[in-house]
């Protein structure tokens, strides 16, 4: 099946170029003047459209299993295609959590037949000794929190995470880390509202763990991401290392990029994250360093939950993302407010590198054929009760935005128009190393 995209201004070595796409089964096969004739199947005309290679979040949390009921592979992978991404990489914080081999496997038995774009999987090593074992039963990479202790692993401390590096190393797969110290963080009462979580959650304890891990990991030739970065001591720190340490990868979120303190009080328990949404001076140095190109990765941290344990005593931390990513981001972009540019570099390129999956972050001959049309608007409400996540809110709810997602195709397929929602045609596929 040959495909030709016509009327596309098409996003090619951080240019925007008016050329056409042509697409052969699930690979681009070239790119061509609009001029230039092909015989092809079938055309899909742009419209104008800014054409973005297949969006790629490196920071999902899909869920599914003993914990569907807060969201499953096949309504998250709906909910990251109706915002715009081809491939998400899910963390491994599942309930049981996704610590061997077996779980591994299982989880991808879970969630093939099933997934609406590329899937890759992170898993969080316990048992250190079958490190090359778990790698092998095909995930990206490792993913561990500093700040929650998962099946009696605690990695808060510099000589356990020497011990991961040290085995990670030698699988050659990226280690993301959450970064906060848990001796920081202050302990909270049995009810408490957004602002109690965010206090309890100090900048101090990302701070303090960021330095550890820039230490620890300077000596191990290993790719680290720090994951959703939110101070700007924390980011200061980063870009001081990178210079000496290119392995150190660098995560923000959208919404650490968009929201600040006053959100807590605006939607309450809504906003619960961990790290915490920041003061502006932060929020403003988050936004610099993706001007200066200091961010490598933008991960959405899509965590949904169902609403009765957000509002709960103890609410749960974490919101949707896949879906307000695209708005957010680019709308902030038009207001002048962060780099087009570097945006879609952190959304492609970046995390394509990290992962170095060679197929993927950009439009060009041989590249697996995921897009992402997008299209500037004039401004409308986000509306997050019409999300296709489980979790129909966010603290984007009534958000003015000036960017839409047109359409997205995965692997040579249209899975989603603006015009006709998710078309029911699950053609992810589980993306191994
Ligand atoms: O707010 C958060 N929610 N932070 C995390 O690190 C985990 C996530 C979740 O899984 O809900
Ligand atoms: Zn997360």
């Amino acid at each position: 099946m040959l495909t030709r995209i016509i009327n596309g201004k098409v996003w090619i070595k951080d240019q925007i170029v008016e050329r056409d796409i042509i697409i052969e089964g699930v690979k681009i096969k070239k790119i061509i003047k609009k001029t230039e004739g092909e015989q092809v199947d079938r055309i899909i005309d742009a419209k104008g459209d800014l054409i973005l290679p297949g969006l790629i979040d490196a920071h999902a949390h899909l869920r599914d299993g003993n914990l569907s009921y807060k969201e499953d592979f096949s309504s998250g992978t709906r909910a990251a295609i109706a915002g715009g991404f081809t491939l998400v990489i899910d963390m491994p914080n599942t309930n049981p959590p996704v610590s061997n081999s077996q779980r591994l496997i299982e989880r991808k038995t879970l969630a093939h037949g099933r997934i609406y774009c590329d899937v890759g999987f992170l898993v969080m090593p316990t048992d250190f000794s079958k490190i090359t074992q778990l790698s092998k039963s095909g995930c990206l990479g490792f993913k561990v929190y500093t700040h929650r202790v998962f099946e009696d692993a605690n990695f808060s401390e510099g000589e356990r995470l020497r011990s991961l590096f040290k085995e990670a190393m030698k699988t050659n797969r990226p280690i993301s880390i959450h970064a906060e110290d848990p001796k920081k963080i202050h302990k909270l009462p049995e009810s408490y509202d957004a602002e109690e979580h965010s206090k309890a959650h100090p900048k101090g304890a990302e701070i303090e763990m960021i330095k550890e891990i820039i230490k620890v990991a300077s000596d191990f030739p290993i790719k680290v991401r720090i994951c959703h970065i939110s101070t700007a001591e924390g980011l200061q720190l980063f870009v001081e290392s990178k210079r000496y340490n290119s392995n150190l990868f660098s995560e923000v979120t959208p919404a650490h990029l968009a929201l600040e303190t006053s959100i807590l009080r605006k939607v309450g328990k809504l906003a619960v994250v961990e790290p915490p949404i920041r003061e502006f001076k932060d929020v403003l140095a988050l936004r610099k360093g993706v001007w200066d190109g200091a961010i490598d990765v933008i991960g959405t941290d899509h965590a949904p939950h169902t609403l009765t344990e957000k509002l709960a005593d103890k609410p749960s931390s974490g919101f949707p993302g896949f879906e307000t990513a695209v708005p957010i981001l680019f709308t902030l972009a038009k207001g002048g407010f962060l780099p087009l540019s570097n945006v879609v570099k952190a959304l492609t390129e970046g995390p394509a590198k990290l992962y170095g999956l060679i197929e993927y972050g950009s439009i060009d001959k041989d590249k697996v054929a995921n897009l992402t049309f997008i299209k500037f608007v004039p401004e409308y409400l986000i509306d997050s009760s019409k999300s296709y996540s489980k979790a129909k809110f966010s603290p984007f709810n009534g958000f003015k935005a000036e960017a839409i997602v047109t359409r997205t195709i995965v692997r040579g397929e249209t899975v989603f128009t603006s015009e006709d929602g998710v078309i029911d045609l699950k053609n992810g596929k589980i993306v191994e190393r």
